[in-house]
């Protein structure tokens, strides 16, 4: 698959989806160690990035370990887009990703994210100057309409690729959905089958297991396929789907030891980047799946939800290694 000039050679490719608190670049890293072929970095503020704000700035740093990475950016204003682009093309980005698609209410109330679903005017008006702004190729995210009454997503698709656009994933809900009900690939698949259209089609929604990869592959035929909550505290998934893709058949679960190793390793990162108290804080969205399917594993998962320090996650760690 070419994103533009960048080659993804696989026959379908697995990528990581981009998401707020969880794609840090540690993890991002795991998700590449553990087969997916690419990765995308939490969303950015425009407007956070012109006005250097700290924790914005941080959303920018790509490590090599991570390669093919996406920066994924977000904003409502062309200007601030334009510029927030230029500064983020400097961090090194393999591909710019703009994101149309988020539905939380502080994104859509300022008319982006998914709010440009209702405007796809400003949409393919920023997309254009952000093309046009600068080398790297520029993709988009977004989701197949608004609400059941505005699903703009085959004329919205064939706009941006006329704009520039390299790549276009998308996740089968509307805005309104938010992450409830089920993703309708059907849209995603129109898009897909539209002959005018020849830039990759990445689907996304509801991919949880190699299973599920399998039934949106071969019913909707989409060019690749992006995971979001089913790789948090499982990077495994991508292994598993790719080996079912491939083989037909799935590869074994992680061992308790993988598991324990993996995420220590993945704390130990992140108290690097941010310090050990808001490390040891974030990581416990990653914990019930880290251990998923260890039976009557609840009295440990609520030890793990009061660690405040590495070394009493060390203490717990030490325990589960013994008790299972
Ligand atoms: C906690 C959380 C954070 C997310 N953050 C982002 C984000 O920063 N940018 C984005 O484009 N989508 C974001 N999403 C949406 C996901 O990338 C993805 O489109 C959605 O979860 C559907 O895919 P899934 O069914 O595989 O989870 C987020 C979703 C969740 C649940």
């Amino acid at each position: 698959m070419h994103i533009g000039p960048l080659l993804i050679d696989r026959k379908t490719p697995l990528l990581a989806a981009p998401m707020e608190d969880i794609t840090d670049p540690p993890f991002r890293a795991l998700c590449r160690q553990h087969g997916a072929d690419m990765v995308f970095t939490e969303f950015a503020s425009s407007e956070g990035l012109l006005r250097e704000a700290r924790k914005t700035l941080n959303k920018l740093d790509v490590l090599e370990n991570e390669r093919p990475v996406g920066i994924q950016l977000f904003g409502h204003r062309v200007e601030a887009m334009v510029e927030a682009a230029r500064i983020t093309e400097a961090a090194g980005p393999d591909v710019i990703d703009l994101n149309f698609g988020c539905p939380v209410k502080k994104v859509i109330a300022k008319g982006a994210g998914a709010a440009m679903l209702k405007d796809p005017d400003r949409m393919v008006s920023i997309a254009s100057a952000v093309v046009q702004a600068v080398k790297v190729p520029v993709t988009v995210k977004t989701r197949i309409g608004w609400d059941d009454s505005l699903k703009p997503i085959v004329e919205v698709a064939e706009r941006l690729q006329d704009a520039g656009i390299s790549m276009i994933s998308i996740h089968g809900r509307t805005a309104r959905q938010l992450y409830g009900g089920t993703a309708d690939w059907s849209m995603i698949a129109e898009v897909k089958n539209n002959p005018r259209m020849h830039i990759p089609i990445i689907g996304n929604g509801d991919v949880i297991s190699p299973e599920t990869a399998r039934e949106k592959l071969d019913r909707y035929g989409v060019d690749g396929l992006m995971i979001g909550r089913a790789m948090i505290g499982y990077p495994w998934i991508f292994r598993e789907v790719r080996s079912f893709l491939e083989t037909g058949t799935a590869c074994a679960p992680p061992t308790l030891a993988e598991r324990l190793e993996v995420s220590l390793g993945h704390l130990e990162r992140s108290i690097s980047r941010k310090g050990e108290r808001l490390a040891v804080l974030e990581i416990r969205k990653h914990y019930a799946r880290y251990f998923k399917g260890l039976p009557d594993f609840k009295p440990f998962k609520l030890q793990l939800m009061k660690t405040e320090t590495l070394d009493q996650v060390k203490e717990v760690f030490g325990e589960i290694g013994r008790a299972y």
